[in-house]
């Protein structure tokens, strides 16, 4: 089924690719798809973008029913390419459930977006590290103050041209480990990419930032001694010749760039670890010198070098990575595989 496109009458003007950073700029149109009782979703459409009128006793205002997705289109030799949308829209059926959302049908919100990025195509960027910022979104919208699975959604999925995390080599990250606050906690809903997780760690990461620190670390909930993750971004460790990083057990987004990362790693033979680690470990490989690198993996910015975790009275301080390092390694490799620079044996990108 063609899905309907409703132009705008007023395109915006483009901003200049200098000015881009991340998030701050949308395109013309947006995807919108609706869900009722005994409707199902339906009436998908693109129409302008634009403000949405929300009933004041929606649901996901009050009881947070609200979930969303981030990956990215970039522009390639062979046309627009999606990265990994099949795992991003998985995951976002995944999400849906966790938070008694019905789950979109995937053929159809990928179908959406593609009509979407093919609408607003002259807003990709072209300029090393750009690319399309795609945010789908899922929220409660019915007028009802009862606390249960609402029983009207709306999904939006909209578009915003962005530009790579860093201008220039990456520089590395401090980091602040978090030991009193919590994330998310075992049971919980830190494995969905629920807007209630990003509420969670604002004030832990305010606090950092008022330390000097980029970003947060956080520990697993119950003990605050296993590695969780890193902000908006997955943990790894290289310790004496081995990649870590922390098991998948509910309470961590399970990355898409985490699991591009391990079939990379996988691929060159690396051994690599899923596990829990302890905060201890960390500072016990730094201390024997085995400690090598620490980085962080997200859509945003595929690999970001990790050059110093701290907590009270403890700093681990990591030289910057060299072209050679295992992180550095795998932002080529993958940023080149997502421009077309590198063959993509695994099937990840998918055309528009
Ligand atoms: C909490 C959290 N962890 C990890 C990630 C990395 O996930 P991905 O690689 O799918 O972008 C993200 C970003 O989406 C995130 O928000």
């Amino acid at each position: 089924m063609a899905i309907p496109v409703e132009r705008t009458r007023s395109p915006k003007a483009r901003p200049a690719e200098a000015e881009l950073g991340f998030g701050k700029y949308f395109t013309d149109h947006m995807f919108r798809v609706d869900w009722a009782e005994g409707r199902g979703w339906h009436a998908p459409r693109v129409v302008p973008y634009g403000p949405i009128s929300l009933d004041p006793a929606a649901s996901a205002l009050h009881y947070g029913q609200a979930i969303f997705e981030g990956l990215k289109a970039f522009r390639h030799p062979g046309g627009m390419r999606l990265f990994r949308p099949g795992a991003h829209l998985a995951r976002l059926t995944r999400s849906a459930e966790r938070l008694c959302i019905p789950p979109v049908d995937e053929a159809l919100l990928l179908d959406g977006v593609k009509t979407l990025l093919r609408t607003d195509a002259d807003w990709l960027p072209g300029g090393p590290g750009t690319s399309l910022y795609v945010r789908p979104v899922v929220f409660a919208t019915e007028a009802f103050l009862g606390v249960r699975p609402a029983k009207a959604y709306t999904l939006l999925a909209f578009l915003s041209p962005v530009a790579g995390y860093f201008s220039g080599p990456p520089r590395p990250l401090r980091i602040w480990v978090e030991r009193e606050r919590a994330r998310a906690a075992r049971g919980g809903i830190g494995g969905a990419k629920a807007a209630a997780n990003y509420v969670a760690s604002l004030l832990a990461a305010e606090e950092a930032k008022a330390r000097g620190f980029d970003q947060v670390l956080w520990l697993d909930g119950a003990e605050h001694r296993d590695l969780e993750e890193i902000g908006t971004m997955n943990v790894f460790a290289a310790i004496g010749g081995t990649v870590v990083t922390p098991s998948l057990e509910g309470t961590i987004l399970a990355g898409v760039t985490r699991d591009s990362v391990l079939q990379v790693l996988r691929g060159w033979g690396v051994p690599v670890e899923e596990r829990r680690i302890e905060l201890d470990e960390l500072a016990t490989a730094h201390r024997a010198g085995r400690l090598a690198e620490v980085f962080g993996t997200g859509t945003a910015s595929v690999v970001a070098p990790i050059g110093e975790v701290a907590w009270p009275g403890e700093a681990l301080r990591l030289a910057a990575p060299g072209a050679e390092s295992l992180g550095e390694r795998l932002r080529a490799e993958i940023s080149g595989i997502q421009r077309g620079e590198r063959p993509d044996r695994l099937g990840w990108l998918e055309p528009v």
